[in-house]
């Protein structure tokens, strides 16, 4: 059990904290004491102009790890690893593919920015770590890999393919959680969660052999969810039993309303700027 104390700062959310930029994405600073973890860049504008603007310098990033290679979680890299050269990036192989949204028969590619592809192309076999199932990044810290989906009422929560005509579906295997061990529990952290909430979670506990769940944090894409996945994900969280759940992003009102109503307290509503010491 880690006895530095560690603080987990939100630097992109689509909320923000007056002053800071509201932006569609996800970032979390996450400084263990003697690593410093981001977790996702956000689309890019929101991230360099909220850290400077919080005091965070990214040049000190250890590690830049990315839930998952959509467009609102990547486009950051860049500035990032042009920042701090001495990042090492660790991230499914999977995040680099094509990817759309289909919507009303109209095609949106939502996969990684072309200058994140071309600066994660030049980096050294040292510094681009690929993740292709759990392992720990630092002390304390790992991340899953892969997530089996196992429960019958989740799925990725959105129209997403492999190709731009909507023939293959794209099941995100990409999509990864961060968990860190402490001495209240695990904090865990996701990007969308495509994998589902639930699924992430008894994986997260399956892999860091404990099941004492202290905080969750980030998106939940429980946005389009039906009645029976809302239902049953909030009675997964209950039985889970977590001291705190900070819902962001993608996570969408009406999900947010049904934790508010599950974990009462418990819920902290996500925005940049927020940050939690323990
Ligand atoms: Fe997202
Ligand atoms: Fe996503």
């Amino acid at each position: 059990m880690s006895k530095t104390k560690l603080k987990i700062t939100i630097l992109v959310d689509n909320r923000a904290q007056d002053g800071l930029i509201p932006e569609h994405g996800f970032s979390l600073w996450i400084d263990t004491g003697p690593t410093r973890i981001l977790f996702d860049t956000g689309q890019g504008p929101a991230l360099v102009e909220n850290a400077a603007k919080i005091g965070i310098d990214l040049g000190q990033t250890d590690i830049l790890a990315l839930s998952h290679g959509h467009y609102d979680h990547t486009g950051g890299i860049p500035h990032v690893l042009q920042a701090s050269r001495k990042a090492k990036l660790f991230c499914h192989a999977g995040v680099v593919q094509p990817r759309y949204a289909l919507r009303n028969g109209t095609a949106k590619s939502i996969r990684i920015p072309k200058a994140s592809m071309a600066t994660i192309n030049k980096l050294s076999e040292e510094n681009l770590q690929w993740v292709s199932r759990a392992r720990l990044i630092s002390k304390d810290t790992g991340l899953t890999g892969p997530i089996p989906r196992e429960t019958t009422y989740e799925d990725t929560g959105g129209p997403f393919f492999l190709d731009s005509e909507g023939r293959r579906a794209d099941l995100i295997e990409d999509d990864l959680a961060l968990w860190i061990r402490t001495s209240h529990g695990l904090v865990v952290c996701v990007g969308c969660c495509h994998a589902g909430i639930v699924n992430t979670l008894n994986h997260v506990f399956r892999v860091s052999g404990t099941n004492k769940l202290y905080a969750l944090i980030g998106g939940f894409h429980l946005m389009n969810a039906n009645k029976e996945r809302l239902e049953r994900t909030m009675a997964a969280l209950r039985s889970f039993a977590p001291e705190m759940v900070i819902p962001s992003h993608c996570t969408g009102e009406k999900g947010t309303k049904i934790l508010r109503d599950a974990l009462g307290d418990r819920i902290v509503l996500g925005q940049s700027g927020i940050c939690h010491t323990l």
